[in-house]
């Protein structure tokens, strides 16, 4: 797959040989994302950072990936605030804003807006999130702490066992990383979700014709027995037609310390795309497993600016020029990343 000038816009434009040459890439950028050293590879270059949708660590880790390649980002978040509020039309709003970007990343509640955005811009365009359709680096960086995770054990994605579990219908993430499985051989899925938030037929269909095993279940407990890794999903309330539907779903799937120890065999890696829903009455992820050495949550985050830094730095053809600009960092590193020495 050639990355250079691309749009990305879903995981469907990914074969293994793609995978991989992201991956090698991603793993050459930890020591600036580490703060070992510092690049200027895209120094001049401006990133469009356009966010209308809530987002947090998707918005703040693409701004970051960017900038640690020595690139300006400019970011526009809200609807309201932009001129889409007042009635411009995605093409428009793309020509203009392909004008003032060298690259865009783009998150848009509806499914296919981003698809549409970048008919229209000049620029590579990459999805950060349309609707409850895909969410492509989310699941490249799940992917490839997938991979980190099990690469301990003697283990990789090939033959990999896994339970997807809570909202599996709108839940972006989960639709973007099963579809990357399908990539994979003989790997064993249990899709746990609540009646009526079973994930999409064409994905179940694209999982089965990959040859892979998958098995259906309606209770969290069940669906996390003799799995390598549980991904555990928000429900993504701001999907339902209204609260009051959502409310029904709250609270049904909670993982904590005690299902975990009752139901997962025991190195069982925890994995969710965050954030979690922290409220009492949701709580699918319990700040109990907090201290349980297989939670990977914020080993995915920071996964996840390798991963963009790898995208921008393949999209815009620097990948391999990266060192040809580092130099050290001067300043104090050494509390926030222990294996940074102290100079
Ligand atoms: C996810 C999303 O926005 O789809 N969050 C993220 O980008 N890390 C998952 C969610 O919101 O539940």
């Amino acid at each position: 797959m050639d990355f250079i000038g691309r749009h990305i816009l879903s995981v469907d434009q990914f074969d293994r040989v793609g995978i991989e040459r992201l991956f090698e890439v991603a793993d050459r950028m930890a020591p600036y994302a580490h703060r070992g050293r510092i690049t200027r590879v895209l120094e001049g270059a401006i990133l469009g950072n356009m966010f209308f949708e809530p987002s947090t660590r998707t918005r703040v880790s693409f701004g970051c990936a960017f900038n640690l390649l020595g690139g300006e980002v400019r970011e526009t978040t809200e609807l309201k605030s932009s001129s889409l509020s007042k009635g411009e039309s995605l093409y428009d709003t793309a020509r203009v804003l392909s004008g003032y970007s060298d690259i865009i990343v783009m998150r848009h509640p509806e499914a296919g807006s981003v698809a549409e955005f970048a008919t229209a811009s000049r620029v590579p365009v990459i999805n950060g999130g349309d609707g409850p359709n895909e969410h492509p680096s989310q699941a490249l960086l799940d992917l490839y702490t997938i991979k980190k995770e099990l690469a301990g054990r003697g283990r990789g994605i090939d033959g990999l066992r896994i339970a997807v579990v809570g909202d599996l219908k709108f839940g972006r993430a989960v639709h973007s990383l099963l579809k990357l499985l399908a990539l994979f051989e003989d790997v064993s899925i249990n899709l746990a979700a609540p009646p009526g938030l079973d994930a999409p037929p064409d994905i179940l269909a694209t999982l089965t014709q990959a040859g892979h095993t998958v098995s259906l279940h309606d209770q969290l407990n069940t669906g996390i027995h003799h799995v390598d890794i549980v991904y555990v999903t928000r429900t993504q309330e701001e999907r339902f037609p209204t609260q009051e539907d959502a409310d029904r779903y709250r609270g049904l799937f909670r993982l904590n310390q005690s299902v975990y120890t009752e139901n997962c065999e025991p190195n069982t890696v925890i994995m969710h795309p965050l954030p979690r829903d922290s409220r009492a009455q949701a709580n699918e992820l319990d700040a109990d497993l907090d201290q349980n050495p297989n939670l990977a949550i914020f080993r995915q985050t920071d996964n996840g600016v390798l991963i963009r830094m790898a995208l921008f730095a393949l999209i815009l053809d620097v990948a391999d020029e990266v060192d040809d600009h580092a130099r050290p960092v001067t300043w104090y590193t050494a509390k926030r990343i222990p294996s940074v020495r102290r100079r």
